[in-house]
């Protein structure tokens, strides 16, 4: 009989990337993925270590697995994978004894091996303790198999990893190592790979993808811009977005591959942190304000409807009242199509955990609610700009009501596609089967498709088929 395995991922789209290829050492080794821990043979928890609250929501799910354990079933085997297995593998083997295993992001293609010893540990009678912090010599992408399989239209790709920026706040450094790009060649052929599974629209991901400087089958190094130029030759490869980026690798090739490159697309998500500039040389981010401004004026006069999202951190230790507003200046200046903000959270070994200026946390709260505030207007605003407008939408899945699908604009918004006699707009009783059966266009899911946005909202758009119309309207 074959095992079940079941991975739940925490934190960023490299780990969603690194469980995937979990899956692909594990499926050929006779594993099935499951959808939750109940009845699984091993549990797998890809972590994240970012902020205190990813972090300790694993050992709260370490708990609930424990609790909800049918010992008739067997005991399965918990694993803790990524950067809170990284960070804190010596503390997790303390603190969670029904923890058997505990590796990093840069050795899980060690996973066979480890499975081998647990078993061993375990067929003598003992709970296993296999612990591996290991940041190896050898690749590890070399060491992974082939992909195995797609799991839809659209997928991330890894083609950098690690950081050497040392933003005083961040672990990353220390949980994913220095900053290393794969070959141009190991990247087109898993891109290629992608594409004859169907794939249509790939993400590169790494921490600092804009300082990508991977070797060329000549050894000659390429920038993330000649590589997108690369990947775009690749047939069925449609839409290509990076992420994430740095402001202080950004330079005029990726601006230009912006213009010159149809398959890539017009977003782009670029972390600012802050728009102070004493913070921003405090979180050692190596840029000013208004060099970012400069930055994103010179790419919107290349491709002027480029939509843009960042990363911001409020609460910074010392962030007095000036440099947050300096933050809401720059947010007001530049206009984002989404953000993401984020409270300053403390983290171990990182310098600005051990400065005495903490900021206190109703601060923090108040910043990133007035923060968030204009952040939400101005996404609203970017949505309703849509309404009207006609835009290829990837469709990549079927809505929850009846006959709709959902797919992404090229700006990353999601948007719901209705279809005209799909039916009423009751909820259907199981949403994503009927709703796929009863939609004429469900064949359309992994395609893209021409779509007039009819109207808007602050986290999607809604529209409908815009050639059916057009047919069906003469
Ligand atoms: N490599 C990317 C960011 C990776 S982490 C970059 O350099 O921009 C993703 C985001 O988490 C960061 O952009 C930052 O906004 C947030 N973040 C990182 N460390 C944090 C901390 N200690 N507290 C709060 N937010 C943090
Ligand atoms: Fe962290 Fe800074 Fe590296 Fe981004 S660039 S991963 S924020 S250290
Ligand atoms: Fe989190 Fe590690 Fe990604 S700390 S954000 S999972 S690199």
């Amino acid at each position: 009989m074959g095992k079940k395995v079941y991975i739940k991922t925490y934190g960023c789209q490299m780990n969603v990337y690194d469980s995937g290829r979990m899956l692909d050492i594990l499926k050929p080794r006779g594993f099935e993925p499951v959808a939750s821990a109940d009845g699984a043979d091993l549990v797998i928890l890809n972590t994240c270590h970012i902020r205190e609250k990813a972090s300790e929501k694993v050992y709260s799910d370490i708990g609930r697995i424990r609790r909800a354990e049918k010992p008739a079933a067997g005991t399965p085997v918990i694993a803790v994978a990524g950067c809170v297995g990284q960070a804190e593998g010596a503390e997790i083997m303390r603190r969670a004894p029904s923890v058997e295993l505990v590796f990093g992001p840069q050795t899980y293609h060690r996973l066979p091996d480890f499975l081998k010893t647990v078993e061993r540990q375990r067929a003598a009678g003992k709970r296993a303790r296999v612990f591996d912090g290991d940041f190896p010599v050898e690749e590890k992408f070399d060491q992974l198999p082939k992909i195995h399989q797609a799991a839809g239209a659209s997928a991330f790709l890894t083609i950098q990893e690690g950081c050497d920026k040392f933003c005083t706040f961040c672990v990353v450094p220390y949980t994913r190592g220095a900053e290393f790009s794969r070959p141009v060649d190991a990247i087109e052929s898993e891109a290629q790979e992608l594409a004859a599974m169907g794939v249509c629209d790939i993400t590169l991901l790494g921490q600092n993808v804009s300082g990508y400087h991977g070797a060329g089958e000549k050894g000659d190094a390429f920038g993330l811009g000649a590589l997108i130029r690369r990947l775009a030759e690749i047939p069925g490869l449609e839409r290509i977005r990076y992420t994430t980026s740095h402001p202080r690798d950004m330079d005029d090739d990726l601006i230009a591959v912006h213009t010159e490159v149809p398959q890539c697309m017009p977003y782009l998500h670029l972390p600012v942190q802050s728009g102070s500039d004493r913070i921003l040389a405090e979180m050692n981010r190596g840029h000013s304000a208004d060099q970012y401004r400069d930055f994103i004026g010179r790419l919107r006069s290349a491709r002027p409807d480029i939509a843009l999202s960042s990363d911001f951190i409020v609460g910074f230790p010392g962030e007095s009242d000036d440099d947050f507003q300096a933050t809401m200046q720059l947010v007001r200046d530049i206009g984002f199509s989404q953000a993401y903000s984020f409270k300053y959270s403390p983290r171990p070994g990182t310098p600005a955990a051990e400065r005495k200026d903490q900021i206190p946390d109703s601060v923090r709260s108040e910043r990133l609610a007035e923060l968030q505030a204009e952040l939400n207007r101005q996404q609203l605003e970017f949505n309703m700009a849509a309404v009207g407008r006609t835009m290829p939408v990837l469709l990549d899945r079927p809505g929850n009501r009846p006959g709709q699908l959902v797919g992404r604009s090229p700006y990353m918004q999601a948007v719901h596609v209705g279809f005209p006699g799909a039916g009423n707009m009751e909820e259907p009783t199981h949403p994503d089967i009927d709703a796929a059966a009863r939609s004429p266009y469900s064949d359309r899911i992994g395609r893209l498709m021409m779509v007039e946005i009819m109207s808007a909202g602050p986290n999607s758009l809604e529209g409908r088929p815009a050639d059916h119309f057009s047919e069906t309207a003469a």
